[in-house]
């Protein structure tokens, strides 16, 4: 009996440890250590610590640093970079501190790391996401190879209102547009896993409408309706998580009246619980304590509790998690578990980046120097940069210029020879002095023997008009003059929303006397948002828009304006008429007046100036022509589930090899709350020798057409939808349309879904 009992004893004690080894082979790395973990070692994993000053990467990184380091008191750096002080930085982490869990290396590598690539706001310009991923994997090559793991990109917030400075960072005004090129980024960055080598991890920032800031004013209220804020401002989102983007970033303002640092509905209800993403969602800089000033915190500790129960994971820079949460993390088994599953987040994203595995992996002193503006990251960059620039006016086929006719050339403008500016906003590591300035380009591409001189005129930075007589000079001596204007790198990006779009003063007034003098002037603008540019528009006869695009902006410029390219790209957002007309969107609802061309009175217009653009959304010249023909639909109507093909032929019939964007549109005639009067739906950038045709295939779904409806679900509504092929929003060729077969309800964001286009030679 004895024995019996002791064996029984015995067996109860092998099947529980049994089952205990069960428990805890079960577990997953970052579980296992999360039951090792202390308090603070928890509190620690959660703060984001700056490692540099400003621009001076890793300047912060003293002996006093290192010590928190050891002291497990750091879960992740940002402004680092270097293969070598960040594997010296990592080795602390891992072999100093008590667990070993290894740092993660931030930065905003936006578009690009060393090798500089244009703008973001430029890159969706190219109407060509394949060309946005190889940008970000470029970067992310490059990134990687300097021991950085996670960036602060793509930045896809929607911009209506280019007083915005940010609009600079994103794809501009379209939330079909935007979703293609953040897709195109996270696959470029993350390269479609976390654990190959060279993989970026990406941040969707910032979640969710930060973009709609009132009057353009950075970090300032959005006050927006829930269907505009699910149909225009979220499908980017959407798309991010959907492409398996690893972080999120909240952004830094309220949507009415909720900031969203502690938007509990938004980031634990929308983005986790039923978008059910699972990654790593980061504050912005001191956010958190920033829930103080937007007036919802009486203090750091109540401001801590908000965004931990909002699920945001980790706070960048503010320190509130790490100094501010232990009191009420220590009382509450709820806030409690909610702090686990944040610490179960980050980890987890460590892991999936291979650094429990290898810390040191992403440290490569010799990939670092092979990858660093390396040849081919520069051609890459001169490519991608000559589909951004578009071409808005070209009177008399002024451009392009021909070389050989050419004895004579001015270029005038400070910008023509600001290699910062043509960095633009988020540099990361890119140098002034690497970038090929369209001087420099222009410089390259011309034979010798021709005469260039190169007068700055005028400082974007100043008033001052002094140097305006000897570009006069230049540009009536010149058979040709390149007339360089428009903003700084300091007039666009973080904090640099302006007033006005028109161009600064200094450079209206030089191109009002430089284009009174010269013969043949060429305006080539660098600018990081819309502007309003009416007297341009009517006195200037041929207008390039370039952006700032990169470290090969110079060799782009040149190719353009000397024919080896023709300028394909497309506006990503208008350009008004004048900044009182913003903002304005091809995309807007019907009203019960509309607008009317004849300016008629009582409809939806301006009395002073017609309610169009100056330059409308998707548009852009050529140095070719296309026509469009045989429009071709494969059905009548579709039935949920089902989907109809929409062809059409286009033909270079303008005698130049040329990109061409063909476009596709829809709207929703009559549904039970009013559609947009149109809605981009399709885009595909083909490239079209002189003579060549190609056909187009856009495959459309019911899902396409779900709008959100007043109770809250995706809806498609049965019924007719039309829809156009076009060159652009205003230059529409060939329409048709087909009826939805039934109502029923959808799962996610129209604009999020992309439409599958084919395209075969005819
Ligand atoms: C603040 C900006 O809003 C954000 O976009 C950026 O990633 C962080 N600073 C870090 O630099």
């Amino acid at each position: 009996m004895g024995i019996h009992r002791h064996s029984v004893v015995a067996c109860l004690v092998i099947l529980l440890s049994c089952a205990g080894q069960a428990q805890a082979q079960a577990l997953s790395r970052p579980e296992a250590l999360l039951k090792k973990m202390t308090l603070d070692e928890k509190l620690g994993q959660l703060v984001q610590r700056a490692g540099g000053r400003s621009k001076a990467l890793n300047s912060k990184l003293d002996d006093a640093e290192l010590e928190r380091v050891r002291a497990g008191q750091v879960g992740s750096y940002l402004h680092v970079a270097g293969a070598e002080p960040l594997a010296r930085l990592q080795k602390v982490a891992v072999e100093g501190s008590r667990l070993g869990i290894p740092l993660l290396f931030a930065m905003d590598v936006v578009h690009g790391y060393r090798t500089i690539f244009p703008v973001p706001l430029a890159m969706a310009a190219t109407w060509a996401p394949e060309s946005e991923e190889r940008a970000a994997r470029v970067a992310a090559d490059e990134a990687t190879s300097a021991g950085l793991h996670w960036t602060f990109a793509p930045m896809i917030d929607i911009a209506r209102d280019p007083r915005w400075g940010r609009i600079v960072e994103g794809a501009g005004e379209d939330p079909y547009l935007g979703a293609r090129m953040a897709v195109a980024q996270v696959n470029g960055f993350q390269g479609g896993n976390l654990l190959r080598p060279g993989s970026l991890m990406a941040t969707a920032k910032h979640f969710g409408a930060y973009g709609a800031a009132i009057g353009g004013r950075d970090y300032n209220s959005a006050d927006l309706s829930e269907r505009t804020l699910q149909e225009v401002y979220l499908p980017p989102f959407y798309a991010a998580a959907r492409a398996g983007a690893g972080s999120f970033m909240a952004a830094f303002n309220d949507i009415a009246g909720v900031p969203t640092t502690a938007n509990k509905d938004l980031l634990r209800g929308l983005l986790r619980e039923r978008w059910g993403w699972q990654g790593l969602l980061v504050s912005d800089w001191g956010a958190i304590g920033e829930l103080i000033n937007h007036g919802v915190a009486a203090d750091r500790a109540a401001a801590a509790t908000l965004a931990l129960d909002a699920s945001v994971d980790m706070d960048m820079v503010g320190g509130v998690f790490a100094d501010d949460l232990k009191d009420a993390v220590s009382k509450d088994p709820a806030r409690l578990k909610q702090l686990d599953e944040a610490v179960l987040r980050i980890l987890r994203v460590k892991d999936q980046l291979g650094l429990f595995d290898n810390p040191m992996l992403y440290a490569d002193k010799d990939r670092e120097a092979r990858e660093l503006l390396s040849p081919e990251h520069r051609q890459a960059a001169r490519a991608v940069a000559r589909q951004s620039i578009v071409l808005l006016k070209n009177d008399n086929k002024l451009l392009p210029l021909r070389a050989p006719d050419i004895r004579t050339l001015a270029v005038i403008g400070q910008l023509a020879d600001d290699g910062l500016s043509a960095l633009g906003s988020w540099r990361a590591q890119g140098k002034a002095e690497e970038v090929i300035t369209v001087l420099g380009g222009i410089r390259s591409a011309l034979p010798k023997g021709v005469g260039i001189t190169y007068v700055p005129g005028a400082d974007p930075r100043s008033d001052d008009l002094s140097g305006i007589p000897a570009a006069v000079k230049a540009a009536r001596r010149a058979d040709v003059t390149v007339l360089v204007i428009g903003e700084d790198y300091d007039l666009s990006g973080e904090s640099r929303s302006r007033s006005s779009l028109e161009l600064p003063a200094s450079q209206l007034e030089l191109a009002k006397q430089v284009l009174a003098a010269g013969k043949r002037v060429v305006v080539v603008l660098a600018n990081g948002r819309p502007l309003a540019i009416p007297w341009l528009a009517e006195n200037a006869p041929a207008i390039l828009e370039t952006w700032m695009l990169g470290v090969e902006t110079g060799h782009a410029v040149a190719d353009v304006l000397f024919g080896d390219y023709s300028p394909a790209g497309r506006l990503p957002a208008a350009f008004p008429r004048t900044t009182g007309a913003v903002p304005f969107n091809y995309s807007a609802n019907p009203t019960g007046r509309p607008a009317d061309p004849d300016l008629k009175k009582d409809t939806v217009r301006y009395h002073d100036l017609p309610i169009t653009p100056q330059f409308s959304f998707g548009f852009g010249l050529s140095y070719s022509e296309f026509r469009y023909s045989e429009l071709a639909q494969s059905a009548q109507s579709v039935d949920p589930g089902g989907r109809v093909d929409i062809s059409i032929t286009v033909e270079n019939t303008g005698g130049v090899a040329s990109d061409e964007v063909v476009q596709l549109y829809v709207r929703d005639p009559v549904a039970s709350v009013a559609r947009p009067v149109l809605e981009l739906r399709g885009f595909k950038r083909i490239e079209l020798a002189s003579g060549a045709r190609k056909r187009v295939t856009f495959s459309l779904t019911p899902e396409q057409f779900a709008f959100w409806s007043p109770r809250g679900q995706w809806l498609i509504e049965a019924g007719r939808i039309d829809f156009w092929v076009g060159a652009s929003s205003t230059d529409l060729r060939a329409n048709g349309s087909f009826e939805i077969t039934k109502t029923h309800t959808g799962t996610a964001p129209a604009a999020a879904l992309p439409t599958r286009v084919i395209v075969s030679s005819n």
